[in-house]
């Protein structure tokens, strides 16, 4: 079964037909809310609004863990996370849509691993972080229903809540970053953990702090007018990933 990971601007799935929602309790907690179970062209989908129903939830308390037990507990095998970013990279600007191809992790002191207490002590390949096959997947749907998705970006996820200053902006680009968001990480390594397989949607919805229209200053209130606007965009890739 497929599941939705739903970031902000994306708290429902509009062609989602609903069955029923349901709470699950897991051993590392809560998940951000009921797991919404339904179908979409008669496919069986589960979604999940990543920052809460009410988006009362801040990237860095997300209780990632629980959010992907829970999935994995009710017998989902592929997982794509919807994630709102902002555009380092020139040409990434606002509207554009993103199946990133690697990350570079910044943020701290987030509960990170389901390894704990192991002996002997477990780790994870996480050379290629997303799921090859379920990205192409991704890509192709886009490219089905005439959305210009971009092939490959480097996410860098921090830690957030706040937005970065241009220095750090400038750093990460130096590092190689091409798009910078607050909840790429731990979920990726997460999901590799229990054997789900991951990708991601990540629509930009400002140029990153210090860069193109963001020169002095993010201005938050357009960030809500991109989301809306790219939010069908989004639901139709993902309705014909579903269907394919
Ligand atoms: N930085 C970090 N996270 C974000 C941004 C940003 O500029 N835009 C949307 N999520």
């Amino acid at each position: 079964m497929f599941a939705i990971i739903g970031g902000t601007g994306l708290t429902q799935l509009s062609n989602l037909d609903v069955s029923r929602r349901q709470v699950v309790r897991t051993p590392y907690g809560e998940a951000s809310g009921p797991l919404t179970f339904g179908a979409i062209r008669g496919v069986p989908v589960v979604f999940l609004a990543r920052h809460g129903y009410g988006h009362t939830i801040a990237p860095h308390q997300v209780n990632y863990r629980a959010n992907l037990w829970a999935l994995k507990e009710q017998g989902v095998g592929d997982v794509v996370s919807v994630v709102s970013v902002g555009g380092i990279r020139a040409d990434l600007g606002p509207g554009r849509i993103v199946v990133p191809h690697q990350i570079i992790d910044y943020t701290c002191g987030r509960m990170s691993t389901f390894f704990e207490n192991e002996a002997p002590v477990k780790h994870i390949d996480f050379t290629e972080p997303y799921t090859g096959e379920l990205r192409s997947r991704l890509l192709a749907a886009a490219k089905a229903c005439g959305e210009a998705a971009v092939d490959g970006a480097v996410y860098a996820a921090t830690q957030g809540p706040r937005l970065e200053t241009a220095a750090e902006i400038d750093r990460l680009e130096r590092d190689g970053a091409d798009i910078v968001g607050m909840t790429g990480m731990p979920e990726a390594a997460l999901a590799r953990e229990i054997e789900l397989a991951y990708a991601a949607i990540a629509v930009v919805v400002n140029h990153a702090a210090g860069r193109g229209a963001s020169a002095r200053g993010i201005r938050l209130r357009e960030i809500d007018e991109v989301l809306k606007d790219a939010a069908g965009r989004v639901r139709k890739i993902i309705e014909g990933l579903v269907a394919a």
